[in-house]
């Protein structure tokens, strides 16, 4: 027959989960490992992503929903959405439209869009796609 377990039992065991966890070293206390990977932040300034032919077909996809009502199906930027907005688009077809800003750049406008763009959710589009999505465009210019 199972006895109900004894409360003194059940405190002295929280007691030492407790102990344990305050004995933990805290971040500020210890210094860092200076050999540690460096930080997500540090490295995706990179892009990361390798495509494959699905991956870039799906950006394909997302890209003329998404985007080419705007940057046209080419990315040359000629739309009527454009003219009609009045907006400013880059030619993507030339490499040197986009020669001077890095994936990240692109990333974050992406990202965050701006007050002529609006952004691509987390929810819409994740991390992986958003690479891909620039590695396509950056496609065009070939
Ligand atoms: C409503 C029109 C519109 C849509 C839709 C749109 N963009 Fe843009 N995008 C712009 C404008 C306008 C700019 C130029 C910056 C500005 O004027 O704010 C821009 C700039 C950018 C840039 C920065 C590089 C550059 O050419 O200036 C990237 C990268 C970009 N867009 C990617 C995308 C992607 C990817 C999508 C789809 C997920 C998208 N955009 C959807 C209007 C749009």
């Amino acid at each position: 027959m199972l006895k109900p377990l004894p409360w003194k039992l059940f405190l002295s065991f929280t007691a030492t989960i407790l102990l344990a966890l305050s004995a933990m070293p805290t971040r500020g206390g210890v210094p860092q490992d200076s050999t540690a990977a460096p930080a997500p932040a540090a490295t995706a300034a990179k892009n990361q992503v390798k495509s494959t032919p699905e991956s870039q077909a799906k950006a394909k996809s997302l890209y003329q929903i998404d985007c080419a009502m705007c940057h046209g199906d080419n990315g040359n930027g000629k739309t009527d959405v454009a003219k009609s907005m009045g907006l400013t688009l880059k030619d993507w077809t030339d490499a040197k439209s986009l020669s001077d800003k890095s994936d990240q750049d692109l990333f974050n406008t992406i990202r965050k869009g701006t007050d002529k763009m609006p952004p691509e959710a987390e929810g819409r589009a994740k991390d992986d796609m958003v690479w891909n999505l620039i590695i396509y465009l950056r496609s065009f210019a070939k």
